[in-house]
């Protein structure tokens, strides 16, 4: 009888807060944050170990997690991090501080260019939040060890080590300069500036096809510079437009123009979203790969969707008019709108995560259709970007 009785209630509750269909983002982003928060609180009881992560989810629902060298470990203290932004909660607070120490040996690894993702994911948003002395040293600390992955006749970051190729260069490093630009800019080497920039211009120049669609893995030769081949890794072919791929580079790009003042990299961030605006389904949630072959019935990449949402709502305070920055604005709260409803808000469902429906590698047939925490890390970031708009 009780079991009945509190199922009613639950029911009840799904009832009241299930947002209805056409609702605004006034509405409907409280909502997605309220369950955001409701989803990050049980994750933390869940996992409870600071020395792992939450990952993506299993097949019941619950977190595959990873230790802290995994290039994914920031996100989930960077998400207790928005959600401390969110709420002022000291729960949220103490448990970001606790995963992000959970990281502090990650500033020395030497053996990824995912540094950036790592450290400015949690330190960096930590730092934001609740400036510290410690936390700048390592955000230092680990820029200056990612430019140890520089090559200057290359002129980019190296991204991978012992794999099939010479020198690759994937479009998501553009993602890791945050690290670089703000660490120069407090107490680190000017160098390391110089390192983002250069790795911008080079992959402006070379990951980019006529119509704006980007390559995934470009790879080098180290004596001359030259491109040795241009591949796909997590993409469909070679020559195919992998979704996140091109939302990595709308969001790179768009953040070093916020460094740089550069238009050429302005310029570069708009072609890179006028390309993906221009292929995206009717629910604004890209298929995983804008040619996957068997397009409607190919996953979709609900990360794609969350990290390019929380660009566009940056790239629109930048551009030159009104008409740009309205259709920005415009593109980034369809997404959002999307994304805080069935069947991508995990509301009702076993998820133990914020979102549905993100595909980690469809061609190594890994995390295909599942929750995934920097989906849920890029979302709950644009919901606080919307939020930040005040309208
Ligand atoms: N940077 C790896 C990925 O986006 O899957």
């Amino acid at each position: 009888m009780r079991r009945i009785g509190s199922s009613i209630m639950i029911l009840t509750l799904a009832l009241v807060y299930a947002p209805a269909p056409g609702q605004d983002l006034q509405t409907l982003v409280p909502h997605a944050l309220q369950f955001a928060q409701q989803q990050l609180r049980q994750s933390v009881l869940e996992i409870g170990d600071s020395a792992r992560f939450a990952r993506s989810s299993q097949s019941d629902g619950s977190w595959k997690t990873t230790p802290a060298r995994d290039w994914t470990s920031g996100f989930f203290p960077g998400a207790l991090w928005y959600m401390y932004e969110y709420t002022n909660d000291p729960f949220f607070k103490k448990s970001a501080e606790k995963w992000t120490a959970g990281m502090v040996e990650q500033q020395f690894d030497r053996g990824t260019h995912d540094l950036g993702f790592k450290i400015f994911c949690s330190y960096g948003t930590g730092n934001r939040l609740s400036p510290s002395e410690e936390y700048q040293k390592v955000i230092v600390q680990a820029a200056k060890t990612l430019s140890g992955r520089f090559n200057p006749v290359v002129g980019c970051i190296k991204s991978w080590d012992n794999r099939k190729w010479v020198y690759p260069v994937i479009v998501d490093n553009m993602m890791n300069l945050e690290l670089l630009f703000w660490a120069a800019e407090h107490g680190g080497p000017k160098e390391l500036r110089e390192i983002a920039v250069k790795h911008a211009e080079t992959t402006m120049k070379n990951h980019f096809r006529a119509d704006g669609g980007s390559y995934h893995v470009l790879s080098y030769d180290t004596t001359n510079g030259s491109i040795l081949v241009r591949n796909t890794h997590q993409g469909y072919a070679d020559e195919s437009v992998w979704a996140r791929g091109q939302a990595w580079a709308i969001y790179g790009f768009t953040m070093t123009y916020r460094f740089t003042k550069d238009p050429r990299f302005l310029a570069t961030a708009q072609r890179a979203a006028d390309y993906y605006l221009q292929r995206l389904p009717a629910d604004h949630v890209p298929y995983w790969d804008f040619q996957a072959p068997e397009i409607p019935n190919e996953p979709r990449d609900v990360s794609a969707a969350a990290i390019t949402a929380s660009a566009l709502f940056e790239l629109s305070s930048y551009v030159k008019t009104e008409k740009q920055k309205e259709e920005y604005l415009r593109h980034a709260k369809n997404i959002l709108r999307s994304l805080c409803a069935a069947p991508y808000l995990a509301e009702g469902t076993a998820s133990h995560a914020v979102l549905n429906h993100a595909t980690g590698s469809k061609p190594a047939n890994s995390e295909v259709d599942v929750s995934i925490i920097y989906a849920d890390y890029y979302f709950i970031e644009a919901m606080l970007r919307y939020l930040k708009l005040g309208k």
